[in-house]
């Protein structure tokens, strides 16, 4: 799991200690490894690695070292059996950064070291999330640790702080959480369903939680140095023990804020580096879950909607800041909000994009949200208005300033077999007339250049069990297989295939049976599932770009992130509601489908 340590020792450094105390003992330790570190290792990599393990007997020894009011020594919270050890150490890594860092350490050919080169957090789905989700839904209990269920948690290096929390920017900062039951005993099984928001005044995104199965969770807290400042962490207990994947799961719903921690993110001297941000390439979409943030490049506090519900808050012309994004800002209407991951987009304008458009044939499957997103592609990318997109829409549309460009534009919903009905999602395929409708788009010499799909809200309604979905996804995967096998036969140019991942249900809507638990486990299964199929060619994770957004029903009525603008009142009793998000996922599939 960790990096192979560099000091013998193996010392567990505890989190109850003060944090002021630790930088001081670690000096002094610190100054013990030097001398061990320089004949037997790599010192960059010893800075790299440095995950040391401190024994709590050497820290009471040292105590009196401390200055500060050390808060006490004593051990709130068990964690030295043995299989928890590892995580011992991580969330240590960070506070010792300060102590001259790397640029003190001899290099042992007199000259300065090389900067250390930081990772950014990112994201994976599980290896066969399918059977490895059933699976571990499927645990038997049999044990009190097993069979209790979570009320609280402990965060070791966060809880029990007693005063602020300060991390080094640019630096990743893991912890570990530990559920706990009723009576504060630890919890030694898996499936909670924690939401995790890391927010600041221009920085929004969602630490990675890693399910350990066996009661620990860990995250992940990374924020970039251009972003330094005031953070709030917060931890919600949404759903306990896949609860959330029930059938009826509203009624499980724990949905608990467990944790506000305040953290200022500080700038350090270190010669330590986060890789910048490049531009995506086709290559970039092969990753099946992303890890972004959003951040914010400007602002008005004085804008307001206009009589469109629009929120022209900030020049249409409003630059990108290199390398969040490349492009005119103002034209996402999110007065200043853009949203990067592992690479960063370009925000098109609508001559590049009706460039990489022409004579293209685009065709969705997917619930109402695609309905939303091609609607807003074509009001404020392609400049072409069009007031709504039905849930089948079939369109030769023709750019509005250049009558010789064009692109066919097909949208087929997959919430019902008939499209006005509802909440069959992929049951729809075992519907023979809905199966031929939709083969016809690919029967003939022309095809669809691309295929963009998701697994729709309506899924979370229809199936029963985590593993009558997980048999819908596989022979949805075969079907999509057999119709794209049978383009490849007739050796006609098969469509690239792109899935979108679903959104994250916002506000009241985290509760109810499409809630984020469920879609997320929905959205890998079905992923999973194409993968096996060798169905899919690229991903774009939609959940991710709306998890920051779906706390509350700003920016979505639940289930849409990108309802037409209006200047009425919106689900939360305000007025109006912002459709950035959406937008912003028209740009990425614009990335996507332009990049090379
Ligand atoms: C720390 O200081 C206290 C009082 O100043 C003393 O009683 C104690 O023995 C000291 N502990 C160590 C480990 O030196
Ligand atoms: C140390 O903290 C305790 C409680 O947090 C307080 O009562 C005490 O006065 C403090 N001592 C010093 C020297 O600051
Ligand atoms: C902590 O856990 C270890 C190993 O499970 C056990 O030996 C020890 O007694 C525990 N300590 C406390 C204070 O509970
Ligand atoms: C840390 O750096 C400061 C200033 O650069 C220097 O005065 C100090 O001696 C250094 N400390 C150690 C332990 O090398
Ligand atoms: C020591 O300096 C040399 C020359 O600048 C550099 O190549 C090497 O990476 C440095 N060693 C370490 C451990 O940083
Ligand atoms: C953190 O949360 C508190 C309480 O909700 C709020 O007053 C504060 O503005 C938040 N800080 C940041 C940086 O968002
Ligand atoms: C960082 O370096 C600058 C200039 O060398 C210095 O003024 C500042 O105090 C340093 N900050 C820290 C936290 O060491
Ligand atoms: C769009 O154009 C193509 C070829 O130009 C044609 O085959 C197709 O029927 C048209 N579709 C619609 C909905 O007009
Ligand atoms: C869809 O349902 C409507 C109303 O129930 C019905 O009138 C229509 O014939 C159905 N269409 C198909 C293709 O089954």
């Amino acid at each position: 799991m960790l990096p192979e340590k560099p000091v013998h020792a193996s010392w567990v450094f505890r989190s109850t200690i003060h944090w002021s105390f630790r930088v001081l003992v670690l000096a002094v330790v610190l100054g013990l490894m030097i001398f061990w570190a320089i004949d037997s290792l790599d010192v960059s990599d010893f800075h790299k690695d440095f995950l040391v393990k401190f024994d709590v007997n050497l820290v009471k020894g040292l105590k009196n070292f401390s200055t500060t009011n050390g808060s006490d020594v004593s051990i709130n919270f068990n964690l030295t059996n043995q299989e928890n050890q590892d995580f011992a150490g991580i969330q240590e890594v960070s506070p010792i950064k300060p102590l001259n860092d790397t640029t003190d350490l001899v290099n042992v050919t007199g000259k300065p070291p090389a900067p250390v080169i930081l990772k950014w957090v990112s994201a994976e789905l599980d290896p066969d999330y399918s059977s490895n989700l059933l699976a571990r839904w499927l645990t038997p209990g049999g044990e009190p640790c097993k069979d209790s269920s979570t009320e609280d948690i402990f965060i070791q290096g966060l809880d029990n702080l007693d005063h602020q929390i300060d991390l080094w920017a640019g630096d990743r900062h893991e912890y570990v959480i530990q559920a706990l039951d009723n009576s504060g005993r630890p919890r030694c099984l898996g499936g909670d369903y924690f939401e995790t928001d890391l927010s600041g005044d221009a920085w929004k995104s969602r630490p990675p939680i890693k399910d350990f199965g066996d009661g620990r969770y860990s995250f992940s807290l990374q924020v970039h140095p251009d972003f330094v400042g005031d953070y709030n962490l917060t931890i919600i207990l949404l759903f306990r023990h896949y609860q959330g994947l029930k059938f009826s799961p509203e009624r499980f719903a724990f949905d608990k804020v467990l944790r506000v921690f305040p953290i200022t993110f500080k700038n350090s001297n270190s010669s330590h580096r986060l890789p910048e941000i490049r531009r995506c390439k086709k290559s970039d979409y092969t990753r099946d879950a992303w890890a972004g943030r959003w951040t914010r490049h400007g602002k008005n506090d004085e804008c307001m909607i206009s009589k469109d519900g629009r929120y022209r808050c900030l020049q249409r012309d409003y630059p990108c800041k290199h390398p969040w994004c490349d492009g005119s800002l103002g034209s996402v209407e999110s007065n200043g909000w853009v949203y990067s991951t592992h690479c960063s987009f370009k925000l098109f304008d609508a001559k590049a994009a009706w460039r990489c458009l022409n004579n293209r044939w685009l065709f969705f499957w997917g619930d109402s949200n695609h309905c939303d997103t091609i609607r807003n592609m074509l009001n404020f990318v392609l400049n072409v208005e069009i007031a709504t997109v039905p849930r089948l829409f079939d369109m030769n549309i023709t750019n509005p300033k250049n009558p010789g460009q064009s692109v066919r534009i097909t949208s087929v919903f997959n919430g019902h077999y008939n499209h006005t009905g509802n909440y069959q999602g992929l049951n729809s395929l075992y519907n023979d007339a809905y199966r031929d409708y939709l083969k016809k788009y690919f029967s003939g010499e022309i095809v669809p250049d691309t295929l963009i799909m998701n697994s729709g809200l309506h899924d979370g309604v229809y199936w029963p069990n985590l593993r009558k979905f997980t048999k819908g996804a596989q022979d949805a995967a075969a079907f999509w297989a057999e119709v794209l096998g049978g383009v490849r036969r007739r050796k006609v140019v098969v469509p690239e295939v792109i899935y979108r991942t679903t959104v994250a249900t916002g506000g009241y809507a985290r509760r109810l049976v499409f809630n984020p638990n469920k879609m997320e486990a929905f959205n890998g299964v079905l992923l999973d599932k194409l993968r096996q199929f060798g169905v899919i060619d690229h991903v774009v994770d939609h959940f991710d770009m709306t998890y920051p957004w779906h706390f509350d029903n700003r920016c979505n009525d639940g289930v849409h992130y990108g309802r037409a603008p209006a200047k009425m009142r919106w689900r939360d009793g305000q007025i109006g509601h912002q459709y950035f998000v959406d937008l912003m996922l028209c740009h990425v599939l614009l990335n996507v489908l332009c990049a090379r």
